[in-house]
Parts: C-alpha cells; structure tokens; sequence
C-alpha cells in the first residue's frame, strides 16, 4: 500500500522513524507529512532517510497543491503520534498547516490516528467530543494506551507502540470488501396523491442503513438509496447516501448505480402502485360518497436489476411474507434472478417494521438455507453479508 504517516508535535514522535521503517519492512511504499512542532521533535533528514522521499511540511514550499497530490497519492493516512491539537482540528474542519490540510483532503480515504498526550489532556470533555466525532466520521483510533507518561505520572495517554499501529495498518488492508462498491436500497416510498398526501408504509429503513454499515465495515463502498427516514450514517466516509421519495426515483437512483457495483442488496419497502394522478393542489372533499382513487403499478426495482446482472455480480433481495412464507420467497427468488433472498416472516415476533430486531431465514440460488434467531437488526445485518460476500 502507499501509506502517508503524519507526525505531529508530540514527545511520542521519537517513535515515527520507528513506525515508518515497519511499515517499509513490511512492503509498503511511505511518505511522511510532519507539522512544524513535529520537528521540533524529529528532524526532516531522519523522516526523510527512513521513508526514502521528501518530507511534506509546509503548504507553501512547492507553491502547488501538494496537499492534493499527496491525498491523490495516499491510500491511507496515519497519524502517529496524534495530539490533541490535530484531533481537535480536524473535528472543527481547521485546515491551517500542511498536515491539517491535507487531512482534511483526506475525507473520502481511510485514517488511522494514535492519539499521544498527558491523561488529564486526553480526559478533558473536549478531546473526548472531538475523538467520538472523528470516530463517528470512520476515522479509526488505535490507542492510547496506559502506562508510564513522558510528564512522570501514570495514565492514559502513551502512543501504541509502532507495532499496533502496524497490524491496524494490515487490518485495514485485508478488509474482504475493499475495492468493491455495494448498492443498497433502504426505507418506504412515499407515492404522492397531491400536494400534501401520500401512500406509505411502516419501513423505519433501520435494516437497510445496518446493511450498508456492515458492507462499509468490511471494506465496501456503498451507494445507499433510501426513501424517507430520519436515519443518519455514522460511516459518511464509505457511505454514500441518495434520498428519494417515490419508487420511481429509487428505481432510477439504483438503476443508474447498479452497473457500477459489485453487487446490491435491496432491502426497501418499495410501494408497488401509486395514485395514477397526483394532483399539484389539496384535493377537496367530495360530499359523502367517498372517493376512489385509482392505482397504477410500480416498477419492479430488483426484478429490473436481475434482469440487468451480469454473471459476476452478486443481487439479493428481502421478502416480506405473512404466509406461505419459503414457498414465496423461492418464487421470488428465481423470478426475479437473484442470488440469495432474505426472508422476513411476520408472524415471528420482534421482526420486521420499525422493530429494532430481526429474524430472517437466508435462501440461497443453489438450495441451501440460514436460519438467524432473533437478533438485533445491526447483528442481522452482519450475518446476511457474511453470508452473501463469502
Ligand atoms: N421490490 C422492488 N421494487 C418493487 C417491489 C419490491 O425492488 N417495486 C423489492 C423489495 O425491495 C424486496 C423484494 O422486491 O427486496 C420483495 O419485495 P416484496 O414486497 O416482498 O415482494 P413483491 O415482489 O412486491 O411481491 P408481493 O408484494 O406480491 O409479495
């Protein structure tokens, strides 16, 4: 891998050098970024011996976009030691030196940080905001650990040692998904009747937005098309997310993504009619007859993906069913192409919508069958990709 570490002023930088030779021992190419405290520290001609390449420290040396370069370049970025400084930059967006810059170029590729610093330092409220932060934004820490401090008292706050940082390097890298992109489609559709009313159902999306944890998890880029929900995704670095409201715009959302993915899970709650006219006022009560309103069907979002597949493409689908429930979902199954379908019944407690638990059966193409207990929908979500990437 072509790995950038990043050094700021920290005692804890004496082991940089330390961290950069493992990391070129164990075959990796490396490019050093130090803050200007950094090198009060450790000099640039023993980053730059060890490393084998120039040091970037100052934004305006080159008078380029180095620190666009450099991002273009890296495919992760560790930064060994970490202060509280940085971290605390990089969690107020602070962009105003060569490392702090290019970290936050580095939005879209992985992190890993080693946070070094005195105990109370590493207690106070706010680094303890800020490392959450960081961590909700996927930005992986490694560290700190406890023991002896460079000030003399016991703590926590001491650098990993290089060699931890090393295997959070290789653990990274042999992600099983990494590389590939992942479709899911998550959530209702909403089918308009007019301006302010519409046809929709139950789905809170909480399965779906667990699938596209799970995937980025291991490594996956994912395109996640929702429909309505109040979700959010804690990893917006492997995520992205596309809200639609009908099924028509989820169809032409997952459409468009699916040629570029490895495979889709399709997990949404996709309306299968929709009012055939949707008036762009309030409709008005129409006197005590009542009111027919007539439907038209929805296209079929995962029976067009499976016509769509190609033969290295991996499709699954979910199928909700109250009962004849294995019979169904077969049928599902081979209609619509897929490889595996989840199925959800109804009739088992604590699964299906809104709840935060599950309890799916996973049939696959060739016959064979999983059965999960009842989990929560984030284990669920783990045991369908396990199941579906292996
Ligand atoms: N699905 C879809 N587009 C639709 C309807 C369903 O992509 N217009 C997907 C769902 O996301 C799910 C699967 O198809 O992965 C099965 O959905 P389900 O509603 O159980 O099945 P239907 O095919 O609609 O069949 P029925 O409602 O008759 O059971």
């Amino acid at each position: 891998m072509r790995i950038i570490v990043g050094i700021t002023g920290g005692i804890a930088a004496y082991k940089a050098p330390e961290l950069v030779r493992l990391l070129k021992k164990a075959g990796h190419e490396v490019r050093c970024a130090a803050t200007e405290h950094a090198l009060e520290f450790v000099t640039r001609v023993t980053l730059e011996t060890v490393s084998g390449a120039p040091l970037y420290s100052n934004l305006f040396a080159s008078g380029r976009t180095e620190h666009i370069s450099l991002k273009d370049w890296g495919e992760i970025l560790v930064v060994a030691p970490a202060t509280a400084n940085i971290i605390g930059k990089v969690a107020g967006g602070i962009a105003d030196d060569a490392l702090s810059t290019l970290l936050l170029a580095f939005s879209q590729k992985p992190v890993i940080m080693a946070p070094a610093m005195n105990c109370e330092m590493w207690a106070h409220p706010a680094v303890q905001r800020n490392v959450a932060l960081l961590k909700s934004w996927g930005i992986r820490m490694v560290g700190p650990e406890e023991g002896e401090l460079a000030c003399g008292v016991n703590g926590v706050g001491r650098m990993a040692e290089p060699e931890q940082i090393v295997d959070a390097v290789c653990q990274s890298e042999s992600l099983k998904l990494k590389g590939e992109r992942w479709l899911v489609t998550a959530g209702p559709t909403y089918e308009r009747i007019d301006s302010v009313r519409f046809i929709g159902n139950y789905s809170s999306g909480k399965m779906g937005f667990a699938l596209a944890e799970a995937l980025a998890k291991q490594g996956a880029d994912v395109e996640l098309v929702t429909g309505p929900t109040y979700l959010n995704v804690s990893n917006c670095q492997h995520i992205n997310v596309h809200r639609v409201e009908s099924a028509r715009e989820m169809y032409a959302a997952a459409t468009e993504a699916f040629p570029r993915c490895q495979g889709a899970i399709l997990s949404a709650a996709v309306a299968d009619y929709r009012p055939a006219e949707c008036a762009d006022h309030k409709l008005k009560k129409q006197g005590d007859e009542g009111m027919t309103l007539q439907l038209v069907q929805n296209p079929d979002i995962l029976a067009t993906l499976g016509g769509m597949k190609r033969e290295s493409q991996r499709l699954v689908g979910f199928a909700l069913e109250t009962d004849h429930e294995l019979e169904n979902a077969q049928g599902k199954l081979k209609r619509k192409n897929l490889d595996y379908i989840v199925m959800n019944s109804l009739r088992d407690k604590g699964a299906g919508f809104g709840t935060d638990t599950n309890k799916v059966t996973i049939l696959a193409a060739d016959g064979s069958r999983k059965e999960s207990p009842l989990l929560s929908k984030k284990e669920v979500a783990e045991m369908i990709v396990q199941e579906v990437t292996s």
